[in-house]
């Protein structure tokens, strides 16, 4: 089965709301009339209505950075599904490396422990069956650090980390789920994975996903490599065959650059 390249530009805390909308603006018409690929973007959550507004009538769409698995009530800072989709979201970022607290272990650099937000595997999965409850697809990420990586644990913590993610869901939901593989030491850092390495991890996944719910799921599935994917070495990493598309931090806050890396894949 042939699947449909998705790329998600992940802002991250970057562009505030007259950024982010100009941004788009330049963008539109960079992908105009693309349709075999499916073109999304992450602003923070307070751009995401205006820049919702932005890309009404485009080929662009948008999905927020994280979700919670409440409706509403007394959840200080929280937003969750309801909102998302009132401004206009079709995706929802879930688990990503910066919101998993980088799995709090102890960063050198800073010299403590990172633990901000906490998110689990459990609390990963949980936000993921919500999200799709209240009618938006996530796109659930995974990847190992360093560390694990160095001491050839790569394959180990990413079974780990999808069992668990990517447990109970209804075989519709997992035919439409979307998984990113970000190995942590290539977020940001110029050193994206070597384009095999990042294929093999990702059929790793696929084989995961067809133990849990069978071949057709597994064939059906959307799997993004993340990791300093940029405009020169997109196309080498989207045209492997168990590559389906990109989440792109960096690149994705320039216009041409992220509209190169669309092309590249379609
Ligand atoms: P960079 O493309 O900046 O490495 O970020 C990748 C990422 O974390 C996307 O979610």
């Amino acid at each position: 089965m042939s699947r449909k390249p998705f790329i998600a530009g992940n802002w991250k805390m970057n562009k505030t709301i007259d950024e982010g909308i100009a941004l788009v603006n330049e963008l539109k018409p960079l992908v105009a009339g693309i349709d075999n690929v499916d073109i999304a973007v992450c602003p923070t959550f307070v751009a995401l209505a205006k820049v919702g507004d932005a890309i009404k009538g485009s080929n662009i769409t948008i999905g927020g950075q994280n979700t919670f698995w409440k409706e509403s009530g007394a959840w200080t800072s929280q937003v969750s599904p309801k909102f998302l989709v009132d401004a206009g979201c079709k995706w929802v970022i879930i688990g990503h490396s910066e919101t998993r607290g980088r799995f709090g272990t102890v960063d050198d650099e800073l010299g403590k422990v990172l633990d901000y937000f906490g998110e689990k595997d459990v609390t990963v999965n949980m936000k993921a069956k919500f999200a799709f409850e209240n009618g938006l697809i996530p796109i659930i990420a995974c990847g190992e650090m360093l560390a694990e990586r160095e001491a050839g644990k790569t394959d180990e913590v990413i079974a780990a980390q999808m069992k668990t993610d990517l447990a109970g869901f209804t075989k519709d939901q997992a035919m439409k789920m979307v998984i990113a593989y970000e190995p942590v030491w290539a977020i940001g850092t110029g050193k994206t994975c070597d384009s095999d390495e990042a294929d093999r991890v990702c059929g790793l996944i696929r084989g995961i996903v067809k133990e849990m719910y069978g071949a057709d799921v597994a064939d059906a599935v959307r799997i993004q490599y993340g990791g300093s994917m940029n405009e020169k070495n997109a196309a080498e990493l989207l045209g492997k065959p168990n590559i389906d598309g990109g989440l792109v931090g960096g690149a994705a806050l320039v216009a041409e650059k992220f509209a190169t890396i669309i092309k590249s894949a379609k």
